[in-house]
């Protein structure tokens, strides 16, 4: 969602603000801008709705030197898309550009006197309140923020910058991450620390409740209530190659492809196949507490949250007296659910920033339940606050549609649950065939993806002309299906839906027609001979289906996607690659955005 950006320091901020919003775009937005401040007290404020090329045209006839600004790339919540509900917002010789949400700016803007409202926006009115306090030299611009931020309810991440100081700005988070790059003669300020990357590897990663006073060689940080805090320099692992496309077309496709890579350090350390054990760190559980886990409860969003239906198909085949139950968070934050006693959280989330993912989170916590994180953004606000967990590690994630976190989410909670059956002392004859097979994954997946990848973009093309599709799968390879259909809706923009295959003849049958395909997983021993059954079924009645499966089969489908593969537990992992690879090359072939599509966003920090 919305990205901010800041620079204080030598070089032109403008440039390192364009820059940095650029890498943030993955991130989704409609408008864009930035405002920079010079020696003078002259500020320029640049915004346009649209892609950054918009604002890069008009920064071309308003080049600046000055040395301190700040950006921000909008994703709508109040007030349309355009220029005017653009950040930054100006209010008397106050710049803000803000992520999040305010939830009481009604009641504050009936307050606020003497500012003429442009936007429709929550931020101009936090910009106001600021303004109500910073002028006529009232408060310094950090205590008029402090001020501003005391009356606030919701949750933000800001930068400000005031045309009387171009020399100071100041930032705040709670609930919106916000990250300063500590440079040599200069700070860097971003949501999101890619946007820092090649500028500086050291951050800090302030915490809700923190305000920051930032100059060009000074970081001075204490909380709402004027405590200081020390803060704590923390090193950004991320390297340029990481975040750059690496010869391919669209960063989705390389996401796809570096699956093989990015499962290999999900593992990295924590598989000891020769024992068919699993050792992870992270979660910081005793044997003893291990044992005594009876519910697993598993919660996240979109992927995420089919990552977690996957994988407690898999715990509970081979843990014993375990319930799990997997969890949308968005419905989960809100129900009056029972935790029974002995029972384990897994909060699952690609970005660690998840705002519904996040709230669950705290209210599981409250109920005095152990919460263990299954995340890839290290340092993110969900990585902090869950009481252990185990990082996926598959780098960046740049593409707004979710590909390889998936597949390790998938894998890494399986590893929990191989933990947690190790304590309870199930026998190693049946848990090593599911450690020699995570073993084997890596190689399996390129392998699959090397030997089909021709063969789908060939087919994906003939079902571009589709405007319905429906996926189906049983037992493990139905939370693939799900997440199959997720994948091609959100790019290619088709209504994609999933189903068991034994929920066919309980009413979606009545859809199989000529504006449907069908994309069917048949996974080699997994309910077989079932989903063969239903493949006849859809047949029967005319479906256009393609078969994905690594069996040998004998139907009249209109296409088959072979997977030649040893596995058999995790085909179902082989097959989603399949839908991963499908979804890109429709979608390139129907000419969309495949990275940003329309309408959503890469970190959902709003409600
Ligand atoms: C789909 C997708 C989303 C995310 C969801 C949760 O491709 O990317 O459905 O999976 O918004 O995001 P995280 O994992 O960051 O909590």
């Amino acid at each position: 969602m919305c990205g901010i950006v800041g620079y204080v320091g030598e070089r032109k901020a403008q440039d390192f603000l364009v820059s940095g919003l650029k890498r943030l775009e993955y991130r989704g937005y409609d408008s864009a801008g930035i405002a920079t401040v010079s020696k003078d007290n002259k500020t320029t404020l640049i915004r346009a709705k649209g892609k950054i090329v918009n604002l890069e045209e008009k920064l071309a006839k308003n080049k600046r030197d000055d040395h301190i600004g700040i950006g921000h790339t909008r994703w709508a919540t109040h007030g349309e898309p355009s220029e005017t509900n653009a950040h930054p917002h100006q209010a008397g010789s106050i710049f803000l550009v803000h992520n999040g949400i305010i939830e009481n700016y009604k009641d504050l803007k009936a307050e606020l006197k003497g500012h003429e409202f442009k936007s429709e926006t929550d931020t101009e009115v936090l910009a106001a309140l600021v303004n109500s306090f910073y002028k006529d030299g009232k408060y310094p611009l950090i205590n008029a923020v402090v001020q501003a931020l005391k009356l606030v309810k919701g949750t933000y991440g800001i930068a400000v910058v005031s045309e009387k100081n171009p020399d100071e700005l100041v930032v705040a988070r709670s609930g919106s991450p916000l990250v300063i790059g500590v440079g040599n003669n200069e700070t860097l300020i971003a949501s999101d620390a890619s946007a820092l990357v090649g500028h500086t590897k050291k951050a800090i990663y302030l915490n809700d409740g923190e305000v920051a006073l930032v100059t060009k060689n000074s970081i001075e940080i204490k909380t709402l209530n004027a405590e200081p805090v020390s803060a704590k320099v923390e090193e950004i692992e991320t390297n340029l190659a990481a975040i750059q496309k690496g010869g391919y077309d669209h960063f989705l496709l390389k996401e796809i492809m570096e699956q093989p890579d990015s499962l290999a350090e999900t593992l990295r350390g924590r598989l000891n196949v020769k024992d068919g054990t699993v050792r992870l760190g992270g979660p910081g559980l005793s044997e003893a507490e291990l044992r005594k886990i009876k519910h697993l409860i598993i919660v996240g969003c979109g992927t995420a949250y089919h990552a977690g239906l996957l994988a407690g198909y898999y715990i509970e085949k081979f843990t014993p007296e375990i319930t799990i139950e997997t969890v949308i968070a968005s419905e989960y934050r809100y129900r009056d659910a029972y935790i029974p006693k002995d029972s384990v959280a897994l909060i699952v989330s690609q970005s660690g920033e998840t705002a519904d993912t996040l709230a669950c989170l705290r209210e599981i916590k409250k109920q005095g339940t152990k919460t263990i994180g299954i995340v890839n953004v290290i340092g993110s606000t969900i990585a902090r606050e869950v009481d252990g967990g185990t990082y996926v590690h598959v780098g960046p994630e740049i593409s707004v549609a979710s590909t390889k976190a998936f597949t390790s989410q998938v894998i890494a909670m399986v590893m929990f649950g191989l933990t947690i059956a190790q304590a309870k002392g199930v026998k190693s004859s049946t848990l090593a065939p599911y450690v020699k097979e995570i073993a084997k994954l890596p190689e399996e997946i390129r392998k699959t993806l090397d030997s089909t990848a021709e063969d789908v973009r060939k087919i994906a093309k003939d079902y571009a002309k589709y405007d319905h599709a429906i996926y189906l799968g049983r037992d493990t390879a139905y939370p693939a299906a799900m997440e199959g259909a997720l994948k091609l809706k959100e790019v290619s923009y088709m209504d994609a839906n999933a189903y068991a295959f034994g929920e066919l003849k309980h009413g979606p049958l009545a859809l199989v027609d000529d504006r449907f395909f069908e994309m069917a997983l048949v996974p080699k021993g997994i309910l077989f001979e079932k989903s063969i059954s239903n493949v006849q079924e859809v047949l029967a009645r005319g479906g256009h289906m393609i078969v994905v499966t690594n069996s040998e089969i004998d139907l009249e489908v209109e296409n088959v996607v072979k997977i030649t593969t040893s596995l058999e537990i995790f085909a179902p992992l082989l097959m989603n690659l399949i839908s991963q690879l499908f979804a890109y090359y429709v979608t390139v072939a129907k000419g969309y955005n495949v990275d940003q599509p329309r309408n959503l966003a890469k970190s959902v920090t709003v409600e």
